[in-house]
């Protein structure tokens, strides 16, 4: 089985794939999260430089609905090297929707019908997508596969959930199902994997497909992986060492206390998740305006609760 790690905006860039990489590894494929701008940003570009993400098989991911940004974007990745780029068109956030991309662009099949046919003319770059099953109901599904079924896409990662769902509801299992029967491209699941037994669950539903994407299982569970694929167990210390890395590669390329602790509290969300009693080190997680204070708090975290994962 090949293991992928989600892109997601915020908390995968490559301070988090580069750290995860040295310690925990196992993942067969990193994407970055979403870029946007038709001219990389300098934080765009950092996240995709080959020196940033040595050692690790990294595809960049694209946000567009206008086939003109698209090839842009992919001429830049195409100049460093890179041989795929993922189309996001999952995204469900509500100024990316309104905007007809991500997940917005899945309203209207016909026009990214046209918009993939430029692509696929055009882009020197093979191209796999990211989707949703449908905008608003999962009845859209149909209508959407035909689209993707008329272009040979590197492959098709598939979180069935619509927009209206963001990460609510449960991924609807009846249309993956049908998808991977029906569907012309090599298939990734993602969606909802957190524990090993979620993981055995997938695969003894769908052993006919061999990807899955993982995200929000990982950054509550940096020790899922080798959990998965060696059943071994998580250890307070490998993950303290695992936040040690990304702490300081953090403080490395970012500029004062403020951001960095932007960052790891944003990972903290789904990371506190890990241990008994979270609630209140939490609070003061969120709270801490240091870096000092901060890690007083996940230090005594550390050494008093234990592991639930
Ligand atoms: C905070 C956050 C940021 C995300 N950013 C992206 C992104 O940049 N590109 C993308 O395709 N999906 C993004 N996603 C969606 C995830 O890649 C993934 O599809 C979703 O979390 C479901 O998988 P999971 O249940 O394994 O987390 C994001 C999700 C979250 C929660």
């Amino acid at each position: 089985m090949l293991i992928y790690m989600a892109p997601m905006e915020g908390m995968s860039g490559y301070v988090f794939r580069r750290a995860y990489h040295r310690r925990f590894g196992g993942i067969d494929r990193y994407f970055t999260p979403f870029l946007a701008n038709k001219k990389l940003s300098s934080r765009e570009r950092n996240d995709i430089l080959p020196e940033h993400n040595e050692g690790m098989e990294l595809v960049p991911q694209i946000l567009a609905n206008r086939a003109e940004d698209f090839l842009a974007i992919a001429k830049e990745l195409a100049a460093f090297g890179y041989k795929t780029v993922n189309l996001n068109l999952g995204c469900p956030s509500g100024t990316v929707v309104t905007r007809g991309r991500g997940a917005g662009f899945l309203e209207f099949p016909n026009r990214m019908d046209m918009f993939l046919a430029e692509l696929f003319e055009k882009c020197p770059l093979q191209i796999s997508v990211k989707t949703r099953i449908g905008k608003d109901v999962p009845e859209e599904w149909e209508e959407l596969q035909q689209v993707y079924d008329k272009y040979p896409l590197e492959e098709l990662i598939i979180h069935p959930r619509v927009q209206r769902d963001y990460y609510k509801n449960t991924p609807n299992m009846e249309v993956f199902g049908q998808a991977a029967i029906s569907c012309r491209h090599s298939l990734c699941y993602n969606g909802d994997i957190c524990t090993p037994q979620d993981y055995a669950d997938f695969t003894a539903a769908f052993p006919q497909i061999g990807k899955v994407m993982i995200g929000r299982g990982i950054f509550k569970n940096p020790a899922l992986i080798g959990m998965i694929r060696r059943q071994a167990q998580a250890t307070k210390e490998e993950l303290l060492a695992f936040h040690q890395d990304v702490l300081e590669g953090y403080l490395a390329v970012l500029s004062g206390d403020k951001n960095t602790l932007f960052k790891m509290k944003e990972w903290w969300v789904y990371f506190a998740e890990a241990f008994t009693n979270a609630a209140t080190y939490s609070k003061k997680i969120k709270k801490a305006g240091t870096v000092r204070e901060y890690q007083t708090v996940v230090e005594s975290l550390f050494r008093e609760q234990e592991l639930v994962i």
